[in-house]
């Protein structure tokens, strides 16, 4: 079974590119299940409805979150109502949406779970009990998917750790900045730290650079925009045993446009 993870997806160049490349990766490497981020899809804050279709669309089927989750005025009901979308699992307990969601794949359940770090991110609940739990209440699910949206590559190992031999992927999202550290753990996880993200290359993470630098040399507010010029496609492809849902390999997927 081939699972295709997309990094973070940053606004319009973002999907555009998704929508440009993808139906071609799926076909050229029999792909049965296509997880993404979406959490920066609209203007690189959040994801609405139109974000999610357009997603859809070009053959994403499970879109995951962080902590950009509630930045849209319709985010509430859209997480609600849309059994595809996954926000972070560790929100405190009430909070709309749902942490996980359960798909068919190759005719097999397949789990996909999003968690937040806590590192110079907001203080939600513990992720790593809160992961715990939900596999505990999925004891016949073998095919599963956290992808770990934090800002330490700390945190991020830290899950991979503690997940291996129980899940078949660890995915880590937010940096924009894909890591090379993609490996299968001991235990039979498959793990990145970042995968990186879908977007203008030559802003600063998506984001339009000269904004980003007003705002870091004066102090003074900036709206950031996102940037213009060549985008780039980060993903992972894992390949996993149909039967055991242990990961056989991980690569990292690289494209992006000239300029
Ligand atoms: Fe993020």
């Amino acid at each position: 079974m081939r699972v295709l993870f997309i990094g973070d997806i940053v606004g319009k160049p973002g999907q555009d590119y998704v929508r440009e490349v993808l139906k071609g990766l799926l076909r050229a490497r029999r792909i049965d299940l296509v997880v993404a981020n979406g959490e920066n899809a609209t203007n690189g804050r959040g994801i609405n409805r139109l974000a999610c279709e357009a997603l859809y669309d070009a053959g994403v089927e499970i879109i995951t979150m962080g902590n950009h989750t509630w930045d849209q005025k319709d985010s509430e009901a859209l997480l609600e109502e849309d059994a595809r979308i996954v926000r972070p699992a560790n929100f405190p307990e009430g909070t709309p949406g749902r942490g996980y969601t359960v798909c068919k794949v190759a005719g097999k359940p397949f789990l996909v779970i999003n968690l937040m770090g806590r590192t110079f991110l907001s203080q939600l609940d513990c992720p790593f009990r809160e992961v715990d739990r939900i596999l505990a209440a999925h004891p016949h699910i073998r095919h599963v998917l956290v992808d770990m949206h934090a800002e330490t590559t700390s945190e991020k190992l830290a899950m991979g750790w503690h997940l291996d031999g129980r899940v078949s992927a660890v995915v880590g999202t937010h940096t924009h900045v894909p890591t090379a550290d993609e490996r299968v753990l001991p235990g039979g996880t498959a793990y990145i730290t970042d995968v990186g993200m879908v977007g203008p290359r030559d802003g600063i993470l998506g984001m339009d650079r000269d904004l980003v630098l007003r705002k870091m040399r004066t102090h003074l507010p900036v709206r950031f925009q996102v940037a213009g010029g060549p985008r780039q496609f980060c993903a992972v492809e894992v390949d996993l045993d149909d039967e055991s849902g242990r990961a056989r390999s991980i690569e990292r997927i690289f494209l992006c446009e000239p300029g």
